[in-house]
């Protein structure tokens, strides 16, 4: 198997960090001054384009500046090692995915896994859905090339479409349009869900999924649920009446802030708060491969009032680091800057520890996340992208062991997982193979957790959110 994890360094080829970073009058389009990486090529009519942004700006905003501002809230709590941030979901969400069912499994299966985190931490778990938005993604190539034939790569939903010829693969305008539309309809199915009973404390067994009995760790989860309903039972005895707070959650949303004009489009300014909002998604972050500090996607996101995630990884250097938060996070505020790393279960160890010295020095509080997924990507010899179970949990466990180690705390972790029975990582405790790999390998670009490996993640996790 080879290693496939390609990644354009954030801050790559810039220098010290006494250069003056990205500063001085902010719009939200005043990222068009800067290069901006990842971007599509609309060949056609610049006019539709253009329509369809303005059209865009005008549609209502999929969530509210009250629940950014509260995310941003539980987030600052979970840096002080008060709560912990649960997110996860698709590598890309796929319009074709805009289904109930698949919604409702994807939200089954990040309840269950934060309900095992609460129990064994006995911490708030902050639940954050890479979901209702995760449509663009960053490519490594412009261009696939099967055989004869080089067409552009499939860059998301919001883009193109996966298939392999010409069509498909011209980015189309309206797909932006379609984009916002399904993240509302997935939004709006979610909202409903989480307010109206299905994450209620009482029946937990909603949340279960029908192939939750063949699980392997079927019967420990059934004993965490159980424990919680005598614990509400109990509770409920005391004070004499039903505790009516538990029958809902809070649940955001986030995805990655890549094609900047839709996210151009969905910035807002509202009544009674200053500045700009991203409506859109309460967390959007930064990914690796646009992590530039003097790129255009860092120019827009200094901008916002959103709580934002930037992830880094092996090649962001402690001084990239710094410039970054100084350009992101310039007053210090609370909440506002989550470090979402992704080193490699074999990078970790030397890449984690000057990164966290250099923000401990600074005598900056941030919140801390794990991405175990991004640096563990391989390719088999029938080349198939996948990971393993084993590596995930291996760079998980050493990020708490090295966290504590340097006097920091593992805030967060990261996942790309799905509700549903897929097979496109290997390994976990029903010992998934290579050769189980084409069973059920549905993903449009990394492969995910599914619905077992991810609730057993949780459960070989959970005690050590509570440290
Ligand atoms: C992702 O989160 O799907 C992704 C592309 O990650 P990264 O930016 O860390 O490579
Ligand atoms: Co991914």
């Amino acid at each position: 198997m080879a290693s496939s994890n390609s990644d354009s360094p954030a801050g790559a080829g810039s220098s010290t960090r006494d250069q003056v970073p990205s500063s001085g009058s902010w719009s939200p389009d005043s990222w068009k001054t800067k290069n901006a990486a990842q971007q599509p090529t609309y060949s056609g009519d610049p006019g539709r384009l253009h329509s369809v942004v303005e059209q865009l700006s005008s549609l209502p905003p999929l969530v509210t500046s009250w629940e950014i501002e509260s995310l941003k809230e539980q987030l600052a709590d979970a840096a002080l090692g008060h709560n912990f941030l649960l997110q996860g979901g698709d590598c890309a969400e796929s319009f074709a995915d805009c289904q109930p069912t698949f919604i409702a499994n994807k939200l089954k299966i990040l309840l269950q896994m934060s309900l095992v985190l609460v129990h064994a931490s006995r911490k708030r778990v902050i639940r954050v859905g890479r979901m209702a938005g995760q449509y663009a993604k960053p490519r490594s190539a412009d261009v696939e090339t099967k055989g004869e034939v080089s067409l552009p790569s499939y860059r998301g939903d919001l883009v193109n479409q996966p298939g392999f010829d010409a069509d498909s693969r011209e980015p189309d305008p309206e797909l932006l349009l379609r984009g916002y539309e399904r993240a509302a309809l997935t939004l709006n199915f979610t909202r409903a869900l989480v307010d109206h009973g299905f994450a209620d404390l009482h029946h937990p067994e909603y949340w279960d999924v029908s192939f939750v009995d063949h699980s392997p760790r079927a019967t420990e989860y059934q004993q965490i649920v159980q424990s919680i309903g005598e614990s509400v039972r109990f509770m409920e005895t005391l004070a004499g009446d039903r505790m009516h707070e538990i029958n809902r959650v809070d649940f955001f949303t986030s995805h990655e802030g890549l094609h900047l004009l839709y996210e151009q489009a969905c910035t807002r300014q509202v009544p009674h708060r200053e500045g700009w909002y991203n409506l859109s998604t309460h967390m959007p972050w930064i990914g690796m491969r646009t992590a530039n500090l003097d790129g255009a996607h860092v120019e827009y996101f200094r901008g916002i009032r959103n709580p934002i995630g930037v992830k880094i990884g092996a090649a962001t250097s402690p001084d990239d680091l710094l410039r970054l938060i100084d350009t992101l996070d310039p007053d210090a505020e609370p909440g506002r800057l989550t470090l979402i790393h992704r080193f490699g279960k074999d990078g970790l160890r030397a890449h984690l520890p000057p990164l966290l010295e250099a923000v401990k020095k600074e005598g900056r509080t941030l919140l801390w996340c794990c991405d175990p997924m991004h640096g563990n990507t391989i390719t088999t010899q029938d080349g198939v992208k996948t990971r393993h179970f084993e590596s995930i949990l291996s760079e998980l466990e050493q990020a708490f062991e090295v966290h504590e180690q340097c006097g920091s705390r593992l805030g967060g972790v990261h996942f790309e997982l799905t509700g549903e029975d897929v097979t496109e990582c290997i390994g976990g405790a029903r010992g998934l193979g290579e050769s189980d790999l084409g069973r059920a390998y549905h993903t449009q670009v990394d492969p995910r957790l599914n619905y077992e490996q991810a609730l057993e993640m949780a459960m070989l996790i959970a005690r050590r959110t509570g440290e």
